[in-house]
């Protein structure tokens, strides 16, 4: 049975370019009718098919032309369409792949959505850890996204972003965090790791917020400098560094996005008014996870869903609270900022 199918599916490629109209309009009428078409017909229905292939964008364009903010308005929106279950935004799925002595241990992570009403929905490849890759002068980490058009089904673009998209959506999160739970007046800022996503959470506050002072803390002393001294350059308020990070009012922790990470001890989350990105991921792969296994909490002290309050249906901060956003990163996220890429690389 296995090996026929085979068969017909070979015939029915080979046969496709001379006889291209008769075939295509039996499977129509086949299809209209039911499910009663010929295995031939079904197999040329995809030799036949007509929908363009997708665009293939490379990581140069993508990360010439898209910049923070573009990300920031439609990643708000997405967390807003996710509060309301308007997001279609399955648990990610992961890869292991195996250490050998030249290569891995690596992780592929698997992450997409559909945001209801939207023109195209995203699906993204995350390639990270492959850390003997430095040795031979390759980056650690690397990544696509697929954007597909949600009238008809077909690949629009795939988009070589090497994690630029998850940079540029996670400081959009982080972006949206500030301008909900920052107080107006709070002018200081502090970024505990000085690497790529705490560069993108900077860039992105400076959409929403003007702070005048941060603290950098990071493992390289060295390292953490010449972040500082970039940040400064770029978004032009002072960044000095700390040998510890004093309290702050309010803490977006973006760390943590897999089972075996935690940035903020569980006593800190269960003190805090605590906001997730996504309850049922967070529970799983955030700090929320730690928290949780350390019994001091329970899902259901976790105050909101960042969608929650985007929305206007639970208040931002109140007064003087200390505040923590746990985000562990959405397919929300990841559909809205593959959607706002084809809108603008697709005019390119
Ligand atoms: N939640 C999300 O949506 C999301 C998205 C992307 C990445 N991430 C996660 O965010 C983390 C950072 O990613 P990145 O791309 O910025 O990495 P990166 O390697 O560019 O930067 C990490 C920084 O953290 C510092 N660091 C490491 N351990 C530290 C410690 N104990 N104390 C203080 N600083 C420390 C390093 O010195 C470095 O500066 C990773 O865990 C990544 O998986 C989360």
């Amino acid at each position: 049975m296995l090996s026929s199918l085979r068969i017909s599916a070979r015939r029915a490629a080979a046969a496709a370019p001379s006889a291209g109209n008769k075939l295509h309009k039996g499977v129509v009428a086949s299809s209209s009718a039911g499910s009663s078409g010929s295995i031939i017909e079904q197999t040329a229905c995809r030799a036949f098919a007509t929908v363009p292939g997708p665009r293939l964008f490379d990581y140069d364009t993508v990360t010439s032309v898209l910049k923070q903010s573009d990300a920031v308005e439609a990643v708000e929106a997405a967390f807003g369409m996710l509060a309301k279950g308007k997001v279609d935004v399955p648990i990610p799925m992961h890869i292991g792949i195996d250490e050998s002595e030249k290569a891995g241990p690596g992780d592929c992570h698997i992450k997409g959505g559909y945001i209801s009403g939207t023109s195209t929905w995203t699906v993204k490849l995350a390639n990270v850890s492959f850390y003997k890759n430095v040795e031979k002068g390759l980056p650690a980490g690397s990544g696509i996204f697929v954007v597909c058009d949600a009238t008809n089904g077909a690949p629009l673009a795939i988009f070589q972003e090497n994690r630029f998209l998850t940079d540029l959506r996670t400081g959009a999160a982080g972006a949206v965090s500030v301008k909900h739970f920052a107080a107006r007046h709070h002018k200081k800022v502090g970024f505990v790791g000085a690497g790529v996503i705490a560069a993108a959470m900077a860039r992105g506050s400076k959409c929403v917020h003007e702070f005048d002072e941060g603290f950098a803390y990071g493992l390289d002393v060295v390292k953490t400098k010449e972040w500082a001294d970039e940040i400064e350059a770029e978004l032009g308020y002072k960044v000095v560094e700390l040998d510890w990070l004093r309290p702050h009012a309010t803490i977006i922790a973006s760390g943590s996005d897999q089972p075996t990470k935690n940035e903020i001890p569980a006593e800190v989350q269960k003190a805090s008014k605590m906001v997730c990105d996504l309850v049922r991921q967070c529970e799983q792969v955030g700090e929320l996870r730690s928290a949780i296994k350390a019994g001091v909490m329970t899902r259901d002290d976790v105050y909101a869903e960042i969608g929650d309050v985007v929305n206007g249906d639970k208040p931002g901060r109140t007064g003087e609270e200390l505040i923590l956003v746990d985000l562990t990163g959405t397919g929300a996220q990841d559909a809205a900022i593959g959607q706002v890429a084809w809108d603008i690389l697709s005019k390119h």
